[in-house]
């Protein structure tokens, strides 16, 4: 189920979006916070959902501390509204404890590498708390993401390596398998995606 937008914040620096959704079987509805985060942030989650079995040493990336690499976190909060969350310094990602108490239940990253010769992004790490799976947060992180980093136009393209069972939720925000399946020992098939951005 698609969540309702409730707003999105920008005041120069990065974006900021609530959304509503509301958890299937459920009458609880959650607001979320998508925004960006610290890394130190998102290993809890990332570990815990996609390296639960080697442990937090393998849940670091190579660029997970480049430059121009993004972090991205959707946080449950109590902000109805986006004034509420920014006014409780939402919009601050640089402020070491501004959101030690929000849970974070989705994250993903997005790191410049290559493709085929030109400057693309990777994206890496995206998993959702599984609590929290199957109302469309996943989607809604990437499509935030998405528009996040549209201040960086040269690169054009977005992909990433999905394992098999993920690669529907891909395909059904846009993106194209580009290769043929490879294996991972241990983790199983898996497929390169890309996702061409406007113009590209
Ligand atoms: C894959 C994952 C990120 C999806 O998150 P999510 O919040 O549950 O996904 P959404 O609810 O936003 O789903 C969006 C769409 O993709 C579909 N979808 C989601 N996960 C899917 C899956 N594993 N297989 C097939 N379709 C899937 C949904 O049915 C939905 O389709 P709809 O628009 O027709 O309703 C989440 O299940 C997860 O964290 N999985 C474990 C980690 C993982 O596999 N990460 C990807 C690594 S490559």
């Amino acid at each position: 189920m698609a969540g309702a937008r409730i707003g999105t914040h920008r005041s120069g620096g990065p974006a900021l979006t609530l959304i509503m959704m509301q958890l299937h079987r459920s009458n609880t509805a959650n607001h979320y916070l998508l925004r960006r985060a610290r890394l130190e942030q998102i290993l809890p989650l990332r570990t815990q959902v996609l390296f639960a079995m080697h442990g937090p040493r393998h849940a670091h990336f190579m660029g997970d501390d480049h430059p121009l690499t993004r972090h991205y976190a959707a946080v449950v909060t109590d902000a109805t509204t986006v004034e509420a969350a920014v006014a409780a310094g939402a919009d601050d990602p640089a402020g070491p404890d501004a959101n030690e108490g929000d849970s974070i239940v989705a994250c993903l990253t997005l790191l410049p590498a290559p493709f085929e010769g030109e400057p693309a992004w990777q994206m890496r790490g995206v998993a959702v708390h599984p609590q929290h799976r199957s109302q469309g947060l996943g989607r809604a992180l990437v499509a935030f993401a998405e528009r996040e980093i549209a201040d960086r136009p040269e690169f054009k393209r977005i992909w990433c390596n999905a394992v098999a069972s993920a690669v529907l939720f891909y395909e059904k925000m846009g993106w194209e398998v580009v290769d043929e399946a490879y294996l991972i020992k241990g983790v199983g098939s898996h497929f390169k995606l890309l996702r061409h951005r406007d113009g590209g």
